[in-house]
């Protein structure tokens, strides 16, 4: 099994279950409100972890009860937290999360420590990624540890997968070296604008200097564009949609647990999309992933 190093936020989820996402100006009254862990970073490597892989975390919380608790979660769950920093005088990261009836949400997040997570930080936790055969990363911590992130594997030879999520744009001048991106269909758009289907941007964005680029489509499934083309992967949709918060953290840390273990792309995808089927079918974020057993047994 090859290490896994996870760079990314780590946030306190405040869900409230309401009967559809609230418009604009409109008021509505919640059936319940829950805590979770979350954090898109957090829940990746969370994923990994309870799959059996072997994942370190880089990120921060704050001096508070979230910080510690969340940390706690992480460790139960088999996530090597020796990358986790405290920061005094910030909140732990925290997101309003809506989840409506038919398992559709909105998310507001309030960065906290996690906008503590810099160029800096991860110069001190060089030998985490130098020691990782792949990295993951996504948007929810300063876009210069991005790049930053990104020279460092790209000197230490680590794979690097990014999840451009939540969507923002990129300097792909400054992401040469990536192994490959994962974006869903709106952060896609946003990286590559303008009129396209989906296959065509997608190898628009590979041109931008990703070998591979994996697109997710929710129910659709996930489309591959790599050096051997473009292949679609239908979505495992045996179990009903309870809450969708999560998914794509389910699926891109799953993929890096199938690649570490030494399965091909294609293999790993497989793994990866049945592992969010099953997230999706259950509340919350790191509460909905599913371990290495419950996955074996859809494979
Ligand atoms: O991707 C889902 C995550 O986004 C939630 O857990 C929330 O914390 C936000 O970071």
């Amino acid at each position: 099994m090859q290490k896994i190093t996870v760079i990314g936020s780590i946030n306190m989820d405040i869900v409230l279950r309401v009967p559809h996402i609230p418009a604009p100006g409109e008021t509505i009254l919640a059936q319940g409100v829950q805590t979770f862990g979350g954090g898109k970073g957090a829940n990746q490597a969370a994923a990994i972890a309870k799959l059996g892989g072997d994942v370190t975390m880089i990120g921060r919380v704050g001096n508070d009860d979230h910080g510690r608790t969340l940390r706690t979660q992480l460790q139960a769950n088999g996530v090597n937290t020796c990358g986790i920093e405290t920061s005094d005088g910030v909140p732990t990261g925290t997101a309003y999360i809506n989840v409506s009836d038919a398992g559709e949400n909105n998310i507001v997040v309030n960065p906290g420590a996690n906008g503590h997570v810099t160029p800096d930080m991860l110069a001190r936790h060089t030998h985490l990624l130098g020691d990782a055969a792949y990295c993951l990363i996504q948007l929810e911590t300063p876009i210069e540890t991005l790049y930053a992130c990104a020279n460092l594997c790209k000197e230490r030879d680590t794979r690097l997968i990014i999840n451009p999520a939540p969507a923002a744009p990129l300097d792909f001048g400054k992401l040469q070296g990536a192994w490959m991106i994962v974006p869903n269909e709106s952060e896609l758009n946003l990286l590559i604008p303008g009129v396209g289907d989906i296959i065509s941007k997608a190898k628009a964005l590979r041109e931008k200097g990703f070998p591979h680029v994996l697109v997710t489509l929710g129910a659709e499934g996930c489309l591959l564009v790599d050096g051997e083309g473009a292949r679609t992967y239908p979505a495992y949709t045996a179990l009903p949609v309870k809450d969708t918060t999560a998914a794509g953290d389910c699926f891109v840390g799953a993929l890096a647990f199938g690649l570490s273990k030494g399965l091909g792309l294609s293999q790993a995808i497989h793994l990866a999309v049945r592992a969010a089927g099953i997230s999706v079918s259950r509340a919350g974020a790191q509460a909905s992933l599913p371990t290495w057993a419950e996955v074996e047994a859809v494979l």
